[in-house]
C-alpha cells in the first residue's frame, strides 16, 4: 500500500514539475502525449485507491461541476488601486516626492501594468486556500473554484521556504489568442462579444461553472505580495521568491536608480508591449525597500509609493461623414461610423464602431463632427468620443434608428441591453442571407456556395430560407449569369453531400442563438434525435451538462416558434440527419477504458439494459455492488438510499444518465 501511495505523490510532483514547464515557463520539457499519459496513469490509481484522495493533485484541475453562488470575503489587507498619470512629469514629480520624503537611498522597481482583472491568492502552508476578487476593495468574491483551473495559477507551491501564510496579489488575463478565439465563436452563435480581453477575464471569472472557466485558457502574472513573514526587504528580491514557489512573474521587471532608467524602461515597452501575448496598458512603478513603503505610507485610496504611468491608447481624429446600422445574422444592429480615411497604428481606418445607442447620445454625435478613433486591440476601431472644441458647422445629430434598414420592421430593445434587433427573422434580407451564409460553412452543412451566389440565390428568388436550398433545381441554376454544368453540378453535388452530415452538426448548422459546435455536440448526444430536443422542458435541458439557463431557453425559444419547427420537418423530408446515426450509437470506443459503473434507479433516455451495454461498448466494466474500486455510480430515479450513502462515504462520482451521455 505504501508503495502505491508513493508511486501517486512520485506522479503528482512529477505533473506538476510539468505543469509548471509548461504554463508558467513556457518551455515544456515533454510531449502532450506523454502528458496525457502519465496524468491518465494517476487518474487511474487515485480511481482505485481513493483514499489517497487529494483536492490538490493536478487531476483536481478540470473543475467541478457545482453552481454555487459566490461568498463574500472580506480582503485581510484591503486592495486598494494605484493612483494613474499619462504625463511624464508626474513621473518625475513622484519620483522627486519620494526622494524628498525618504531622504537616503532608495530603488524603484518598474513593471509592467496588465491589463485583466485583479485577484487576491491566499496560501497556507504552500497551498492555495482563498482566491478574492477586488470586489469593492474591502470585500471580494470568493472566486477560488474558479482560479484553480488556472493552469497557471500553483494549486501546491515549489520548494519549502515561503511564509506559512501569505497573500499574492496579481492580474488574471485573457490572452489575445484566446480572446479573439472566443470572440470568434461568440460570434458565431449570436453572443454578445467581449470588447476587450479584461472584460472577458473578469467576466469568465465570474462564470458559475468552473468548467467553463477551465476551457477559457486564462492566465495569470502575480505583482505583490503581502504577509508578516515575508522572506525580503525588497518587493523585487520577494516577486523573485515567489517565482521559485511557481509562481507566474513577469521577467518584464527592473530595478531602478534614477529617473533616466525608469524612462529608458517606459520608452522601450510603450512600442514593444505590442508584441506581447497579453494586454498591456502602462506601467507600475514602486519602491522597492517594503520598509520605505512603510514610510511613505498611504492615502485613503492608494499608496504613496507607488503610481501607475498609463500608456497613451494609439488615437486619431478624424471626420464623420455618415453612419450605417447593419444587421446581423440574428437581427442585431450595430452603428458603425463612415469616416474621413485617416492613418491610425499603421493601417487606414475608415469605419469605427459607434457602440450603441446610449453611446451615440452621451457623445452627442453629429455628421462632420471631428472624432477620435482608438484602435485598443479590439477587432474593429471604435469612437471614443467627439472633439467638441473642432465643432464648426455640423451637420444633423445622429439618432438611433427606430426601424430596420433593410425591411422596415419596428425595432425592439430588449430590457437591460443595449442593442436593439429587427425581430422579422423570416424576411428581413440580411438576416435571412446570413442564415444561409451560416448553415452552409464548413463547420456547417459544407455546402458549395459562397456570400455572392447566396445574394444571387436570393435576388433571385430561389431562396428564402435554408430549406429552399434543396429544392433548388438544375434548370434554375443554368438560367443564371455565369453559371454553367460545371458549377451548377459542383452545387448540387455539395447539397447531396451535405446529407450525410451528423445530427450534431445540423443542430448547430440551423443556427440557434447561442448554440455553437460544443454546444450542438452536447445537445445531440444527450437528445440523440431531434423529436427529443424539440420536446424537451426547461429542467431536462438544464440537466444536461454545460447547458445553462440562457441556451435552454434559446432552445425553448427556437422550438416554439411555428416556422422554425416547420423548416426542420422540411429538412428532414429533403433527407437531413436528425438523429444521432446507428453507428454512432453502435459504435464502440474505448472512452471508458479502465472505468467500473454500478447502474441504479430508473432511467427515461435507455433502459437498464441499454446502457450496461453501452458501457461495455464503450470499454467500461459493470460490476453489481458499490466498492472502493467503483468510479462512477450510473443514477437514475428513485436510486436506493443505502447505495447512496455508501457512495458518498466512499467519494464516488455519482453521474446522471445525461452526463454519462456526455462522457461516451
Ligand atoms: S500593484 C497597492 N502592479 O492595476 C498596489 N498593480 O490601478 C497594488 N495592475 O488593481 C497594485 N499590473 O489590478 C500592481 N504590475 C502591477 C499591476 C497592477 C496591473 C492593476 C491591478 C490594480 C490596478 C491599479
Amino acid at each position: 500500500m505504501e508503495e502505491v501511495k508513493q508511486k501517486i505523490e512520485a506522479l503528482r510532483k512529477e505533473i506538476d514539475r510539468w505543469n509548471y514547464q509548461y504554463y508558467v515557463l513556457a518551455q515544456p520539457i515533454i510531449s502532450d502525449f506523454e502528458f496525457d499519459r502519465k496524468l491518465k496513469e494517476l487518474e487511474k490509481l487515485e480511481a482505485e485507491y481513493p483514499e489517497y484522495y487529494d483536492p490538490n493533485s493536478p487531476t483536481q484541475r478540470v473543475g467541478s461541476d457545482s453552481n454555487k453562488n459566490f461568498v463574500q470575503v472580506e480582503h485581510i489587507y484591503p486592495m486598494l488601486s494605484l493612483s494613474n498619470t499619462y504625463s511624464e512629469e508626474e513621473v518625475t514629480e513622484f519620483y522627486h516626492r519620494v526622494k524628498k520624503t525618504l531622504n537616503e537611498d532608495f530603488e524603484i522597481v518598474c513593471e509592467l501594468k496588465y491589463d485583466g482583472t485583479s485577484i487576491s491568492l491566499i496560501y497556507e502552508n504552500g497551498v492555495l486556500v482563498r482566491a478574492i476578487t477586488r470586489g469593492d476593495g474591502t470585500r471580494g468574491d470568493d472566486v477560488t473554484a474558479n482560479v484553480r483551473t488556472i493552469k497557471s495559477i500553483p494549486l501546491k507551491l515549489q520548494g519549502n521556504n515561503y511564509p506559512d501564510l501569505f497573500e499574492i496579489r496579481g492580474e488574471i488575463l485573457l490572452p489575445w489568442l484566446a480572446f479573439n478565439k472566443l470572440n470568434e465563436e461568440r460570434s458565431e452563435t449570436g453572443e454578445m462579444l467581449f470588447a476587450n480581453p479584461r472584460n472577458a477575464a473578469a467576466g469568465t471569472l465570474k462564470t458559475q461553472n468552473p468548467r467553463i472557466v477551465a476551457q477559457r485558457k486564462l492566465d495569470s502574472f502575480l505583482y505583490y505580495l503581502l504577509g508578516e513573514k515575508l522572506p525580503f526587504d525588497g518587493h523585487y528580491e520577494n516577486l523573485e521568491k515567489a517565482r521559485s514557489w511557481g509562481f507566474k512573474i513577469s521577467d518584464a521587471v527592473k530595478k531602478c536608480k534614477t529617473l533616466e532608467d525608469v524612462f529608458k524602461f517606459i520608452n522601450y515597452w510603450n512600442t514593444e508591449r505590442n508584441n506581447l501575448p497579453v494586454a498591456t496598458d502602462g506601467i507600475v512603478l514602486k519602491v522597492n525597500s517594503i520598509r520605505q513603503q512603510l514610510n511613505l505610507g498611504w492615502t485613503a485610496k492608494s499608496p504613496r509609493w507607488a503610481i501607475a504611468y498609463k500608456f497613451q491608447a494609439e488615437s486619431a481624429e478624424t471626420i464623420l461623414n455618415s453612419v450605417d446600422f447593419q444587421v446581423g445574422r440574428v437581427g442585431t444592429i450595430t452603428p458603425v461610423a463612415n469616416l474621413e480615411p485617416v492613418l491610425l497604428s499603421g493601417t487606414i481606418v475608415k469605419r469605427a464602431s459607434l457602440h450603441n445607442e446610449d453611446i451615440i447620445n452621451k457623445f452627442d454625435v453629429h455628421i462632420g463632427d471631428v472624432c477620435y478613433v482608438e484602435k485598443g486591440g479590439e477587432i474593429i476601431p471604435k469612437i471614443t468620443g467627439v472633439n467638441k472644441e473642432a465643432r464648426v458647422h455640423t451637420g444633423e445629430k445622429v439618432v438611433f434608428i427606430e426601424y430596420c434598414p433593410a425591411c422596415g420592421s419596428k425595432l425592439i430593445r430588449p430590457k437591460g441591453e443595449a442593442a436593439y434587433y429587427c425581430p422579422n427573422h423570416l424576411g428581413c434580407a440580411p438576416q435571412i442571407k446570413g442564415m444561409v451564409e451560416h448553415f452552409v460553412g464548413r463547420k456547417a452543412m459544407n455546402i458549395n456556395a459562397g456570400e455572392e451566389t447566396i445574394n444571387l440565390f436570393y435576388e433571385e428568388g430561389l431562396i428564402n430560407n435554408v430549406a429552399d436550398l434543396y429544392e433548388i433545381k438544375i434548370e434554375d441554376i443554368l438560367k443564371l449569369d455565369r453559371w454553367g454544368e460545371k458549377s451548377a453540378g459542383n452545387f448540387l453535388e455539395s447539397i447531396e453531400m451535405s446529407k450525410q452530415i451528423s445530427y450534431d452538426r445540423v443542430l448547430y448548422a440551423i443556427g440557434i442563438r447561442f448554440v455553437g459546435e460544443t454546444v450542438a455536440k452536447r445537445l445531440a448526444k444527450a437528445f440523440p434525435a431531434i423529436e427529443a430536443l424539440m420536446n424537451a422542458t426547461y429542467e431536462q435541458l438544464t440537466a444536461v451538462d454545460e447547458i445553462g439557463e440562457v441556451i435552454a431557453r434559446s432552445v425553448l425559444d427556437y422550438f416554439s416558434v411555428e416556422s422554425n419547427r416547420e423548416l426542420i420537418r422540411r429538412l428532414k423530408e429533403q433527407g437531413i440527419q436528425f438523429a444521432l446515426g446507428n453507428e454512432i450509437l453502435a459504435g464502440r470506443t474505448n472512452v471508458l477504458q479502465g472505468k467500473t459503473f454500478v447502474i441504479s434507479g430508473v432511467f427515461t433516455e435507455h433502459s437498464r439494459d441499454e446502457y450496461k451495454e453501452l458501457i461495455e461498448k464503450n470499454g467500461g466494466k459493470n460490476t453489481g455492488s458499490i466498492s472502493a474500486k467503483t468510479n462512477y455510480i450510473l443514477a437514475g430515479e428513485n436510486m436506493g438510499h443505502a447505495k447512496l450513502q455508501k457512495a458518498k462515504d466512499l467519494k464516488i462520482k455519482i453521474i446522471n444518465e445525461y452526463e454519462f451521455l456526455t462522457m461516451i
